[in-house]
């Protein structure tokens, strides 16, 4: 066995049962009928010293009808056995492989990162039926579950209809050891379910292998709601404006889902009747809106949830066109401000078994952020707005194809260079113009205004209060007067791309409500310094979190420290697809996050004063001034080559 156990047998003892009975959970869809293949173990051949025994060929009985039927249809891997149908004849030793695992684990790429335990809470079996002429479908069924799987479950009648006539056998979908939600005539090896992650902006599926683990496909769309509104509290203001419309924006949402269900099932071969689990997470609005929950009591203080615990409901009562019996389970809201999409990342990036502190940031129209550890957990939400998102930026763009993405400036030229999405060069590499004539060159998306700002700060040109010094336009015509103030011009166009002030006072308020969250998380728990910061979101994934620390948007840390999650609220809704234990744990521990809610908090003004500064007006950054030669507060910095600033 691959865990090291050991067992004595009677001879004849098939694999599956001896394994079984040593604790070793080997999957089995066909309960032993040789059908499914999901059971294969391999023999271990040779002496064993420490074991003290002799392992062979001939300890195993010979190859059952069974395993040479399967091995014609479908193939044995090689040197494998179906433990269902090889019997004990002597000693051997056994690997189980992960696959043939009933709760295997899924490695994630990140080496920081949780294991996934595949174990759904609707898993599938393979039931033979006595005869083609069944008078009673529901007692034959019933009657074959308890004899070939002992199992007593609910069978609705909905599921019988239509029963398959003339099947040998069907598989159905057990949910919760209790209930048969789908059924299917002859044989299925695996089921698949759903896992949606509905953003303001963007809504994301993906179509998982509830027996594996495996992604099988995955689909995005914009989220069809923005025609009514650009952020959550727009579309709060609609539907106040306009009664009524409440019921408009679920039945959009839930279309899209269903649309993004059906192009995940077509990408993967199958139909979306073939999906019979969903999970569900968003932002306590998206969430709202999706079940049927007024929303509106959200937009307002003190934005009580109308319902915070996880819910369950059948996915044909949200108009899902899925499998009639596909349930939808959404992750518990955590507070009014910080939804089921923050519960997901705490399932994710598991800070509640963390010793170390760790500060996880997600950062949209709003920054969601956790602090804690295995101790406590605390959770905000901060108003950082739309700037990020290249909204109130006089060149911004949403990240796509020609949004300037890095920037590099020379302290001594001020020259910029450039890399834009969609193509890997710099911009004063040889072939740039060439290689971005498609796209253009066309405006500025969140990291690159941050990287923009954090190397202005660096050379001098934008003072820690964020004014853009007026001395520096003697060193390069790039700084020019805008109107009162000055900008920076990045890229001389067409079209004209140019740091405006009002695109720096902007991206401070931005940071400052950011920053101000975290700092008002980590003096709740009486501390001044993370021990890792976890960057979550799309947006979090592409900021490099040297600048974001220039910029004074995340507190002080390590750089290396620091890592980015990805798509952490996503991750968190598969995970919870896939075990359900995960599930339960969420909900117990969303229950216990302390809130602060930073609309009330007396402290959050006056950090929020604070952190309007490059990086902050008097927090220290000792890990960043380790690989960062920051500008002295006050001062000239040690980039700055022009004349003093004068007021
Ligand atoms: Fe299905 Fe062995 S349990 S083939």
């Amino acid at each position: 066995m691959p865990s090291g156990l050991r067992g004595r047998f009677a001879k004849g003892t098939a694999l599956l049962q001896a394994a079984r009975s040593l604790g070793v959970d080997i999957d089995s869809v066909c309960g032993g009928r040789g059908i499914c293949g999901r059971c294969q173990v391999t023999l271990s051949m040779g002496e064993f010293a420490k074991l003290g025994l002799h392992s062979r060929p001939e300890h195993l009985s010979a190859l059952a009808e069974n395993e040479l039927r399967f091995d014609a249809r479908k193939g044995l891997e090689d040197g494998a056995r179906l433990s269902c149908s090889a019997r004990l004849t002597g000693d051997v030793v056994i690997d189980v492989p992960a696959r043939s695992q009933i709760h295997r684990q899924i490695v994630r790429k990140r080496t920081d990162a949780r294991m996934i335990e595949v174990d759904p809470v609707v898993r599938p079996m393979y039931v033979e039926i006595a005869g083609p002429d069944i008078s009673d479908p529901g007692e034959t069924l019933k009657a074959a579950l308890r004899t070939q799987w002992d199992i007593d479950a609910m069978i609705p009648d909905a599921v019988l209809a239509p029963w398959p006539e003339g099947a040998d056998g069907v598989t159905v979908a057990l949910r919760e050891e209790k209930i048969i939600t789908a059924l299917w005539p002859g044989f299925r090896e695996h089921l698949v379910g759903l896992s949606v992650d509905i953003g303001s902006t963007t809504v994301a599926a993906q179509l998982s292998n509830l027996g594996s683990g495996e992604i099988l496909s995955e689909a995005g769309m914009m989220n069809p709601q923005i025609r009514f509104g650009e952020d959550v509290m727009s579309r709060i203001s609609h539907i106040m404006m306009n009664p009524g419309s409440g019921a408009e924006l679920t039945r959009v949402i839930r279309r899209a889902v269903g649309d993004l269900a059906a192009e995940c099932a077509a990408q993967a071969g199958l139909d979306r009747r073939d999906i019979v689990e969903v999970t569900v997470v968003g932002n306590p609005i998206m969430h709202h809106i999706f079940l049927g929950l007024d929303p509106v009591p959200l937009g307002q203080a003190p934005f009580p949830l109308a319902e915070d615990g996880p819910l369950e409901v059948a996915a044909a009562d949200l108009g899902l066109d899925l499998n009639p019996g596909a349930r939808v389970h959404a992750l518990p809201c955590i507070a009014g401000h910080v939804g089921a999409d923050t519960a997901a990342v705490i399932l994710s990036e598991d800070p509640q078994s963390s010793d170390d502190v760790v500060l996880l940031v997600d950062i949209g129209t709003n920054a969601e952020i956790v602090l804690g550890n295995r101790d406590r957990l605390f959770a905000c939400s901060s108003p950082t707005g739309p700037a990020f998102e290249g909204a109130q930026i006089s060149s911004g763009q949403r990240a796509a194809a020609g949004a300037i993405e890095r920037v590099r400036i020379d302290p001594s030229t001020l020259a910029p260079r450039f890399k834009v999405i969609g193509s890997d060069l710099w911009s004063d590499a040889p072939g740039f113009s060439a290689a971005v004539a498609k796209i253009g060159v066309t405006g500025i998306c969140g990291s690159g205004i941050i990287e923009a700002l954090a190397e202005l700060f660096l050379c001098g040109v934008i003072l820690p209060d964020g004014l853009i010094d007026p001395g520096k336009a003697e060193m390069s015509a790039r700084i020019q007067q805008d109107g009162k103030t000055h900008a920076y011009v990045l890229h001389a166009g067409p079209p004209e791309i140019r740091i405006t002030q009002l695109d720096i006072r902007n991206i401070q308020l931005a940071k400052a409500a950011a920053y101000a969250g975290a700092r008002l998380l980590m003096n709740e728990m009486g501390i001044d310094q993370v021990d890792r910061i976890v960057l979550t979101g799309a947006f979090g994934s592409y900021m490099d979190p040297k600048f974001a620390m220039v910029l004074g948007l995340i507190p002080d840390c390590p750089l290396a420290d620091v890592s980015a999650a990805g798509n952490a609220a996503g991750t968190g809704a598969r995970i919870a697809l896939l075990n359900r234990n995960a599930r339960l744990e969420i909900a117990q521990v969303a229950r216990g996050v302390e809130k602060i809610e930073t609309a009330l908090a007396p402290d959050f003004q006056a950090q929020f004063v604070g952190a309007m500064a490059f990086p902050h007006e008097s927090h220290a950054f000792p890990h960043l001034a380790k690989v960062v030669e920051l500008p002295k507060p006050g001062g000239d910095g040690p980039r700055r080559t022009g004349r003093r600033r004068s007021r």
